[in-house]
């Protein structure tokens, strides 16, 4: 039996924002890892139908609840007395909501962390891991984007972003708290119900549906694209749990590819995935949007020994597999 085997047979993991899209897929890997898995989401921008596939496991353990209830980490660990690791990604994620709810983005993603971080220290927990954001680099065209271009002098572009930034610092000052700064996710239970949504969801949704696919801009803006399943290995390194390093890192790294994509090539790959005649359609550029966004993922893989996997046309395929199975 290796250690790793070993710790996970006695360890609870907590994941919050479990009904999220990525939060779903990573219970869903610890699950099928054999860890007990607590889940808490409050349905804010989370989907119970996200959770379908692992509901009735004996090992998950699901409160519906929010990251600000008071000594939320103290009451969940007198019920479940095994928990050990808490992956944090419950969150406002909609960057024009942030833009309306200043004040209420700052208590969910940045003070409610803070308090969580702290409360996961007093208690013991082994590893507290954070989603952070690209967004914490505003439009720093540095490229590739290093861990600490981010500080205070940096110009975040909206509340979302600057209450990353904060949160990632505070998570990062605690033993065993790693914020992991994830680029563009895309996969499998992205939303593409909202204008907002990620560019991924919202192309495939279109290309099923016989639509045009809309470039917002010229289409040579870039981003980098990481698959879903890449990012909850990082979750799953970073926390000691996968790789050659069996205790949590500490610190702030980026979760991204190193290859930048532009759009067009992007609409052009899902176009030609689904073999169909629909087009491109070019709208104006969306107001304050970013022009080149690329991680240095240099630093985590070292630390960590994590890689991505999946290339871009895989997750593409794959994406486009699980759409075409949901939309009927
Ligand atoms: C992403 C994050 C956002 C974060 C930001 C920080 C997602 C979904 N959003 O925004 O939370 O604050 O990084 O760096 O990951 N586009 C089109 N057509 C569309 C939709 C989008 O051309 O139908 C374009 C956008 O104008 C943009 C690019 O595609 O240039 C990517 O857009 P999007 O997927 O919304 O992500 P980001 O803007 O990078």
């Amino acid at each position: 039996m290796t250690t790793k085997q070993k710790v996970q047979e006695k360890t609870g993991c907590l994941v919050t924002g479990v009904a999220g899209f990525v939060g779903s897929h990573l219970a869903e890997c610890l699950l099928s890892l054999n860890f007990k898995v607590v889940g808490i989401d409050n349905f804010f921008s989370g989907h119970r139908e996200n959770m379908l596939s692992f509901l009735d496991n004996k090992n998950f353990y699901f409160h519906e609840t929010s990251i600000t209830e008071l000594h939320l980490l103290d009451k969940l660990k007198r019920l479940h007395p095994d928990l050990s690791y808490c992956f944090h990604l419950a969150a406002i994620v909609s960057v024009p909501y942030s833009m309306d709810h200043v004040d209420e983005t700052m208590e969910i993603n940045y003070r409610a962390t803070e308090t969580l971080v702290r409360e996961s220290t007093k208690l013991g927990f082994t590893a507290f891991v954070f989603a952070g954001s690209a967004a914490e680099y505003g439009n720093d065209q540095r490229l590739p984007l290093q861990e600490q271009y981010a500080s205070d002098e940096t110009k975040h572009l909206s509340p979302y972003g600057r209450s990353k930034f904060l949160a990632s610092q505070c998570v990062a000052e605690e033993r065993g708290g790693v914020a992991l700064r994830c680029f563009n996710i895309y996969g499998p239970r992205q939303d593409p119900a909202s204008p907002y949504s990620g560019v991924v969801s919202r192309f495939v949704d279109a290309a099923l549906a016989g639509k045009s696919l809309t470039i917002l801009g010229d289409g040579m803006q870039t981003r980098d694209f990481v698959y879903v399943s890449d990012v909850v290995a990082a979750y799953l390194h970073a926390a000691g749990l996968k790789g050659p390093i069996s205790s949590p890192l500490n610190g702030i790294y980026n979760v991204g590819t190193g290859q930048a994509v532009s759009i067009l090539d992007l609409g052009a790959t899902i176009l030609s995935l689904t073999n169909t005649s629909e087009s491109l359609a070019f709208l104006a550029e969306r107001p304050g949007d970013i022009r080149h966004s690329l991680a240095d993922v240099e630093y985590f893989k070292i630390a960590s020994g994590w890689t991505p996997k999946i290339p871009l046309h895989l997750g593409l395929s794959n994406t486009l597999e699980w759409a075409r199975k949901h939309s009927q």
